[in-house]
Order: structure tokens, then sequence, then C-alpha cells
């Protein structure tokens, strides 16, 4: 039925989608250049973030297991049965919790990470897409979930790391029931690229990627939480000693200009654009500076939904030479980018102020 994936593969077959316009990243791809659109970035801009290679699967084959210890009724439905569920569309971005991990060397001064499962984002592994599917809170329905209901285990088809763990994360019921979180069959209207785990994926906006597991055959329902690498070792909060302080899950106030680093623009009056989101609320503010100087509102475009990314714009009028541009997204908590993140020993979840080395010629 399926051609799992194995880390280390690297040919174009291997990705899901072609790779003209992106940068491989292991096996991983990352957009070449930031202008990732507005509404929608086209499917052959999105990143990929895979831990293997992209699984085959046949539509026709595929069937989806939940099953678990708060599952009183466990069922096997085949794609039919899910599809005839309420169609529900939601616009969110997506994005990578190691997205800026590069930040942490470039910026933030420290070493670059030895890590083989740290992919070396710059700041492309993200994307805005219209998810169309039907709502994870109905697909669980149908397995008359008990009282005990806590966590959900979405499983995917691949494999990760030496030992070949199954891809698999632990999501709080109260986010797998939220009726914007999805088993998604389409994004952008069209259905989903191998790349990006067909014929069905979660859809959990507002959470690092993590959460939206790719070629989804299993959701184990669970009183307890249900341990996995990806869930109890990766893709953990961590002091800079180590120190695990649980589950990374929301993403952080953020802002990303759509330059490449270091940037190449016109001197003279130029318009500068940027991608500002954050987990936790819509976004009410991005200001700018340039060199350090004071700082401006950038003019906020935003965009319908509750989960989706924030573009901004602000003219700049630079001379000839080296610059920096700094941007500071704030969302409706009041969360506000910081001045510097501490050292994350798996370099995620990077929203610090950044300054953008910008050539003006
Ligand atoms: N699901 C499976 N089965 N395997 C994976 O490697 N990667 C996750 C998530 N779902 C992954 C997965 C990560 S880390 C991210 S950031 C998102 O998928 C990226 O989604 P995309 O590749 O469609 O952009």
């Amino acid at each position: 039925m399926t051609d799992a994936g194995r880390p280390g593969t690297q040919t174009e077959g291997d990705f899901g989608k072609p790779l003209g316009g992106f940068d491989i990243r292991k096996t991983s791809l990352e957009p070449d250049d930031l202008d990732l659109g507005t509404g929608q970035t086209p499917v052959e801009r999105f990143f990929v973030c895979n831990a293997g290679a992209a699984v085959r699967v046949d539509p026709d084959d595929w069937r989806l297991r939940i099953d678990g210890d708060a599952a009183e009724s466990p069922r096997t439905l085949t794609l039919a049965d899910l599809r005839s569920l309420p169609w529900v569309e939601v616009d969110a971005w997506l994005e990578c919790a190691g997205n800026g991990r590069r930040l942490y060397e470039y910026v933030g001064g420290h070493p670059r990470p030895t890590s083989v499962l740290d992919t070396h984002w710059m700041t492309g592994a993200m994307g805005m897409a219209r998810w169309g599917g039907v709502r994870l809170a109905d697909v669980i329905a149908l397995a008359a979930p008990s009282a005990a209901l806590a966590w959900v285990s979405p499983a995917g088809l691949d494999v990760e790391n030496e030992d070949e763990d199954i891809v698999r994360m632990c999501l709080p019921a109260e986010k797998a029931l939220d009726p914007d979180t999805l088993l998604a069959f389409e994004m952008n209207g069209m259905p989903l690229a191998a790349a990006h785990g067909a014929p069905a994926r979660l859809l959990v906006p507002g959470w690092i990627g993590a959460y939206s597991v790719k070629w989804v055959d299993r959701l184990e329902l669970s009183g307890e939480w249900i341990p996995s690498f990806r869930a109890d070792v990766y893709y953990r909060l961590r002091d800079p000693d180590g120190t695990d302080r649980g589950p990374a899950t929301t993403h952080p106030v953020k802002s990303t200009l759509a330059l490449g680093w270091p940037a190449a623009v016109p001197t003279g009056p130029t318009t500068l654009r940027g991608y500002a989101r954050s987990g936790a609320a819509p976004i009410t503010s991005v200001e700018w500076s340039v060199d350090e100087g004071p700082w401006s509102a950038a003019d906020l475009h935003p965009l319908d939904g509750r989960w989706t990314w924030t573009p901004f714009s602000f003219a700049v009028d630079l001379p000839a030479g080296q610059h920096t541009v700094r941007t500071r997204a704030t969302d409706a908590t009041g969360a506000t980018q910081p001045d510097t993140v501490p050292y994350h020993p798996n370099t995620m979840l990077w929203n610090a102020i950044t300054p953008h080395p910008v050539v003006a010629a």
C-alpha cells in the first residue's frame, strides 16, 4: 500500500513534488525566495518538512483507523466515509517550529546545530493556504469517544530517526476538537500533493507544524498522554541547559521580511514587505526600524480568518550601502517580539527581533 519513507534519501521523487524554486535541506524543501504570496502560497512555493522520503499512498487502499482506550466504538474508515462528513475550509498559515533556526547562529551567535534531526531552515519554512477537509471533531465522533478522552495521537505512515519511530504527536483533546482543526484532503482547492500528505493530513492551525501530521493513518484516542519520540523528546520547550518545560504548542508572535539573507534592494524609495503571525491571537501592529533608528508603524494588510498571517509593508528610502532592517510584531494579547531569545538546544521557535542585513545599490 505504501512506500514508507526512510530518512536520508534525496531524489526528486522522494520529496513528493518538483524541486524547482527550492533549496534542499536534507529531506525537506525551503523556498529559495520569500515571495510567498499573501492569501495563498502556491504549492510550488510551499515549504516541505519531511522526516524521510514522502510517502506514496494509493487513496483506494488508504484507511484511517481510530482506536485507543477512549474510543468506545473503534472504527476503520475509507476516504469516501470521511469525505461524506460536512466539508469545511480554513485559511491558515503553517510553519515549522524550526523556522529561523539559522538565526540562532547568525543573530544569536550560537553554534550551528549538529543533530541530524535539525533541519537548517533560514526563514522560509512557512506558508499560507486554504485547507479543505472535514472537522477532526466530526471524525473523532465516529468512534464514540468516552468522557475520559484527553489526548489524541495522530500517526503518519512514515518513520523518523535511527530507531525508525513512527511519526506521531500528542494533541490535547481540546485542540483536537476545535472546529478549525481539520482532517484535510485539499490545499488551495486542489487534492493534497504527496509532499503535503496525500490523501489526508491534519491541519492544526496556530500550532507548530509538527502537529499537522501528514499521511495520517491512525488516530489514537486516550485518557492518558500517548508517548512518541516527537512528542516526548524533540518538540519540547527547553531551557538552554536542556531542562524540559513541556510540549511546544502554539507559535509565538513573529514577523519576517520577504527578503533574502542578505537582501539586495535598490537605493531610493522602496517598499519592503513581510509576514506577521502569532498562534495566540491576531496581529495588532508591526513596527519597523532601519539601522537601529526609531520605530515606525508598518501598514497591515489583514486577511479574513482567525488563522491567517498578516502581510505588512512599509516604505524605506535607503542610501547606497549596508543596512539592517528590523521588524517587531505585537498580537492582541499584548505579546511582542523580544530583543533576544534564550538558546534552545534544538534551536526552535526563534522569534527575536531580527536585524535583517540589506544592501542598497
Ligand atoms: N507528518 C509526517 N507524517 N511526517 C513528517 O515528517 N513533518 C511535520 C508535519 N507533518 C511531518 C508531518 C512538520 S515538522 C511540519 S513543519 C509540517 O508537517 C510541514 O508540512 P508541509 O511539509 O506540508 O509544509
